[in-house]
């Protein structure tokens, strides 16, 4: 105890990446641990290299794009995992071996069929086989948060013991109350022989909505590294999120804590997550939200016309929020979206700005208000400009008592294609007539619509999965046509296994 410094371990690289949709590609994944770095992370847990050749490779790259932070990687308590783990590892400039195993009883006697001594010998021979490769080991005693303190204790001792330098006390489930998670950690401190020797951190789920509560508690009890990700992304209803608690700790100075995050980068990274594993950040999600700092009623309204901080305890700048941030209509020329796109994390070549402009134009042409996910989604739009098989036409005809029929013109490097095709909507009429086109044995595994904010002129978000030769690939578009976007959202998919 006694050392003032948090550390932030961001995990929305591995425990944010495995929810379902929101899966990066590698080069995604080195984009977000750069921004990661720039703001200020300590360590970025990169993924479950044993889990998939696309995971090791990821925490491959990431080592070698990354150089302040230390690179983590997940393993189970198996000596195959932790070797992969430390092959993955080997470009880091600092690498951690992040290995553990299930403690609470429902794990021990349902997931490993064990009992306690047992596991307490595998999570030793895990931490001990792990230090052969590296010096910096963190052990987690899974499901932390139902597991009996007094256990939980010689675990801790033992892996503390065997060379850990940070044992992670995780509330898997989410479940317990403040006060209890942070009894845990004092208990923990007041049990543990030798804990001074290894950082103590909490990794609290949402479930109960206690996450930020529940790290809040831990820190104030003597752990000393949260693990959080950005947006509070993660699995289930997500994970203590790095921007609550670097918030938390710079507006409460009394409590003597101090993180390294540069906070101006907030707003910047948590659009960039949002955008990349296009998983939309909820209006009122504190710090990040598209409303956290509008201020509504006019009470309000007068209060802070008359003193900001009557009705507002965070400056929106310091989480990087300019508050001069021009509305973006039809009228904006290039410069407002160019500086919007620089507050988003996303900077332009004049060639790419001008594409992006022109599509901005049309858009707003359509809607009133462009937002900060409008503007995401044109980009990440004309960036498929260079795809194979583009959407070159599509017309569909659809309404009560007629069949949907759609027309479509696929330009396939440079060729152009067509068909005609009905269906039981214009969605099915677009698809099917695309499969005519492309004639292989596709199926639509997964299809959702999305709106992005609100309103009937709103953009809609395409998310489809489709399955061809034992593989699934994912689609995505964003159009204010919905027909137009499922198509697109069809062939950018395709555009994944056909070359
Ligand atoms: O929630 C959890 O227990 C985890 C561990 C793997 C650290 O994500
Ligand atoms: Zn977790």
């Amino acid at each position: 105890m006694g050392q003032d410094k948090l550390f932030i371990f961001d995990t929305t690289l591995r425990d944010g990446e495995q929810v379902p949709g929101c899966q990066l590609n590698t080069v995604e994944k080195v984009e977000v641990a750069k921004a990661l770095e720039s703001l200020g992370v300590d360590i970025i847990e990169a993924g479950f290299p044993v889990s998939s050749p696309g995971d090791f490779h990821s925490v491959v790259e990431i080592s070698k794009a990354v150089t302040w932070p230390t690179i983590c990687a997940l393993t189970r308590a198996v000596e195959n995992d932790i070797k992969v783990a430390a092959e993955a590892l080997q470009y880091a400039k600092r690498g951690r071996i992040h290995t553990g195993i299930g403690t609470s009883d429902y794990h021990i006697r349902y997931k490993f069929n064990s009992n306690r001594e047992e596991i307490l010998e595998r999570a030793v021979a895990a931490v001990a086989y792990a230090k052969k490769y590296v010096e910096d080991v963190q052990f987690y005693a899974e499901d932390a948060g139902r597991t009996d303190n007094e256990y939980l204790a010689r675990v801790v001792e033992a892996v503390i013991k065997a060379g850990a330098t940070v044992v992670n006390i995780p509330d898997t489930t989410g479940y317990c109350l403040p006060s209890d998670f942070g009894n845990k950690i004092k208990y923990l401190f007041e049990h543990v022989d030798g804990i001074e020797k290894a950082v103590i951190a909490t990794h609290c789920h949402n479930d109960l909505g206690m996450a930020t509560a529940n790290t809040v508690a831990g820190i104030m009890n003597g752990a000393r590294q949260a693990e959080v990700t950005i947006n509070g992304v993660g699995e289930r209803a997500g994970n203590t999120s790095l921007e609550e608690i670097a918030l938390i700790f710079k507006s409460h100075k009394e409590l003597g804590i101090n993180t390294n995050i540069n906070t101006t980068k907030i707003y910047k990274t948590s659009r960039m997550v949002s955008g990349l594993m296009n998983m939309p950040v909820q209006p009122n999600k504190a710090i990040v939200g598209r409303n956290a700092f509008a201020h509504s009623s006019g009470i309000h309204q007068d209060g802070v016309l008359k003193n900001r901080e009557s009705y507002e305890i965070i400056d929106p700048k310091d989480v990087g929020i300019d508050e001069n941030s021009i509305v973006l209509t039809a009228r904006s020329g290039r410069a407002a979206l160019k500086h919007r796109l620089h507050l988003l994390g996303v900077e332009l070549e004049k060639e790419d700005l001008d594409k992006a402009y022109e599509s901005f134009l049309k858009l707003a042409d359509r809607k009133k208000d462009i937002n900060d996910d409008d503007v995401l989604m044109l980009v990440g739009k004309h960036l498929n400009k260079d795809a194979r098989i583009k959407l070159d036409y599509l017309q569909v005809t659809s309404g009560i008592g007629l069949q949907s029929v759609a027309s479509v013109r696929l330009d396939i490097a440079s060729e152009k294609f067509e068909a005609c095709a009905s269906g039981n909507g214009p969605v099915d009429a677009a698809i099917t007539a695309i499969k005519q086109i492309i004639h292989r044995h596709m199926v639509v595994k997964e299809f959702l619509i999305q709106a992005i904010t609100k309103g009937s002129n709103d953009v809609g978000k395409v998310h489809i999965t489709v399955e061809y030769e034992g593989n699934s690939y994912y689609g995505f578009s964003a159009n204010t046509d919905i027909v137009a976007a499922s198509a697109e959202a069809f062939i950018n998919a395709i555009n994944k296994f056909v070359h």
